[in-house]
C-alpha cells in the first residue's frame, strides 16, 4: 500500500510571486527576489512586465527587476497575453490602469470566461476607459491615465484580486483612494506593502467591513523579497497525508498567513492530525513546518463565512470529504463557478463517476464519504484543463493503484510545476 513519508519543501506561493513580480516592477530601482514560484502563471505576469517596459533577469535561481518606479510602464507593442491566469490580468489591469498607456490583454480560452466586469466598473468609474468583449471578458482594451480620480470603491464581493488590483490602481494616482471590503479576503498584498514601507491605513469598521486608504502618489525604495512556500500546494500533500494509512510527513518554510490556512483549521475539525510550529518571518508573512500524520476523517459542515479563506482548497476538500465517515457539507460556493473551470461542475462530475455519492444545490457541494468504495477498473478524471481539479483527483488516485487516468497533467504546470517530482519523493510502497 503507498503512503507519504518525509520531508520536502514546497515551491515558492504562486499569489505572492505574482505580487513580489509588480511591487519590485513599480519600486525605484533593482529588487532581487527569491524562491519565485516559476508556474506558467507567474511567468505571464513577468513577461507581461517585460513588455511593458521592465528589466528581468534570472541570475543564479534568483530573478532580479529593475523598477521603473509606479509611473514606469512604457506602451507594449502587442496584445499582454494572460494564459490561464486570472491573477495575472485582474492585478495587470489595475497595475497599468494609472499609467498613461494603451493594453490589450489577452487570455486562453479559461480565462476568456472568466468575468473582468467585477474589477473594471471600478476603473471605469475613475476615468479609464475599457472596452470588455460581451461587455466581461478578455480580450479586454484599457487606455488608462495617471489623471484617473482617486475615490471610494465598495466591494460588495469578497476577491482578493479585485482588492490588490484597486491598491495597485491607487499607488500611481493623485489623492486618497478608499477601498470598503465587506467581508474580508487574503491579505499578501498589504503584508508586502506592510514589508515595503508603503503607507496606507487599514481599519476595521463597525458592520465588520474593512477600510484600506491609500495617499498616492508612492514612491517604492527597492527591497529584496524572499518568498515563502505556498500552503494551497502543501493542501494536496496534506489530505495525501491524512488519507493514505502509515503516512507522516513534514512540509517546511510554509507560508503561515491566517486568510490562507483556514483549510488547515478545517482539516483538523474533521478529525486530522496536522501540526504547526512557527518558525520564522519571511518578507512580511510568517512561515514555520507543518506535520501530518494519517487521520480517520469525519464529515462536518463548512459555513459559507469561510468561503473567501478556503477558495482554493474546495477540490483537495472534496477529496478529503469523500474518505470521511458521513457527510461534508460545503456552502457558499457560488466564487468557484469562476475559477478556472466551474470547480463545483468538476467536483461533482468527477466524484460521481467514480460511484461516490454527491450532489450540489444552491452552490454547495454536499459529499457522502465512502472509504469503502472500490475503483476496480480504470476511470477517466476530466480536469477541464485545470490545475487544482488535476492535483486533487491525482491524490485521490493514491488510494486506488493505476485505476484514474487524468486526462491532462500537465496543467499542473499553471501552479505547482514541481507537483509530480515532490510527490515522487513523499511516496513509499510496503
Ligand atoms: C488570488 C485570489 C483568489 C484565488 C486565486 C489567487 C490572489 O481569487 O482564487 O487563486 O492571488 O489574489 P479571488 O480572491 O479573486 O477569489
Amino acid at each position: 500500500m503507498l503512503k507519504l513519508k518525509g520531508s520536502i519543501t514546497i515551491s515558492g506561493d504562486k499569489s505572492i510571486s505574482h505580487r513580489a513580480l509588480i511591487f519590485a516592477s513599480l519600486s525605484v530601482g533593482k529588487v532581487t527576489i527569491s524562491n519565485l514560484l516559476e508556474s506558467d502563471d507567474v511567468l505571464r505576469t513577468l513577461n507581461i512586465l517585460k513588455r511593458l517596459g521592465i528589466k528581468i533577469v534570472k541570475k543564479k535561481q534568483k530573478w532580479i527587476v529593475y523598477g521603473n518606479g509606479t509611473c514606469g510602464y512604457i506602451q507594449p507593442s502587442h496584445a499582454l497575453d494572460c494564459g490561464n491566469s486570472g491573477t495575472t490580468s485582474r492585478l495587470m489591469i489595475g497595475a497599468v490602469s494609472s499609467n498613461p498607456i494603451n493594453c490589450t490583454f489577452i487570455g486562453d480560452n479559461s480565462l476568456s470566461k472568466r468575468p473582468m466586469s467585477r474589477l473594471t466598473v471600478f476603473l471605469e468609474r475613475m476615468g479609464a476607459e475599457i472596452k470588455l468583449t460581451k461587455k466581461d471578458f478578455l480580450p479586454a482594451y484599457i487606455k488608462g491615465g495617471s489623471h484617473l480620480i482617486p475615490m471610494e470603491h465598495i466591494m460588495e464581493k469578497a476577491s482578493a484580486q479585485v482588492k490588490s488590483a484597486l491598491i495597485l490602481s491607487a499607488l500611481n494616482l493623485h489623492g486618497k483612494t478608499s477601498i470598503i471590503e465587506k467581508k474580508n479576503t487574503r491579505d499578501h498584498t498589504e503584508r508586502l506593502m506592510d514589508y515595503l514601507n508603503i503607507k496606507y491605513n487599514k481599519t476595521s469598521l463597525k458592520d465588520k467591513s474593512t477600510l484600506i486608504e491609500i495617499d498616492g502618489p508612492c514612491e517604492i525604495k527597492p527591497k529584496n523579497i524572499k518568498i515563502a512556500s505556498d500552503p494551497s500546494s502543501a493542501a494536496f500533500f496534506i489530505v495525501g497525508a491524512l488519507i493514505l494509512p502509515g503516512s507522516k510527513i513534514v512540509l517546511k518554510n510554509i507560508a503561515l498567513n491566517k486568510t490562507r490556512i483556514a483549510f488547515i483549521s478545517v482539516l483538523k475539525k474533521m478529525g486530522g492530525n496536522i501540526k504547526i510550529k512557527k518558525t520564522n518571518t519571511v518578507s512580511g508573512e510568517e512561515v514555520g513546518e507543518i506535520k501530518v500524520s494519517y487521520s480517520p476523517l469525519k464529515g462536518i459542515k463548512i459555513n459559507a463565512s469561510l468561503s473567501a479563506l478556503l477558495i482554493d482548497e474546495y477540490p483537495i476538500l472534496s477529496i478529503a470529504a469523500s474518505q470521511a465517515s458521513g457527510l461534508t457539507i460545503m456552502n457558499g460556493l457560488s466564487e468557484l463557478r469562476h475559477k478556472e473551470s466551474d470547480r463545483i461542475n468538476s467536483i461533482i462530475k468527477n466524484l460521481s463517476n467514480l460511484g461516490f455519492k454527491v450532489k450540489s444545490k444552491h452552490d454547495n457541494i454536499i459529499v457522502q464519504g465512502s472509504k469503502k468504495l472500490k475503483i476496480d477498473k480504470q476511470k477517466k478524471i476530466k480536469t477541464y484543463s485545470d490545475h487544482r481539479i488535476a492535483m486533487s483527483f491525482t491524490i485521490l488516485g493514491l488510494l486506488h493503484k493505476d485505476k484514474l487516468i487524468i486526462d491532462n497533467s500537465s496543467c499542473i504546470s499553471i501552479s505547482y510545476p514541481d507537483f509530480e517530482k515532490h510527490l515522487k519523493k513523499l511516496s513509499r510502497i510496503n
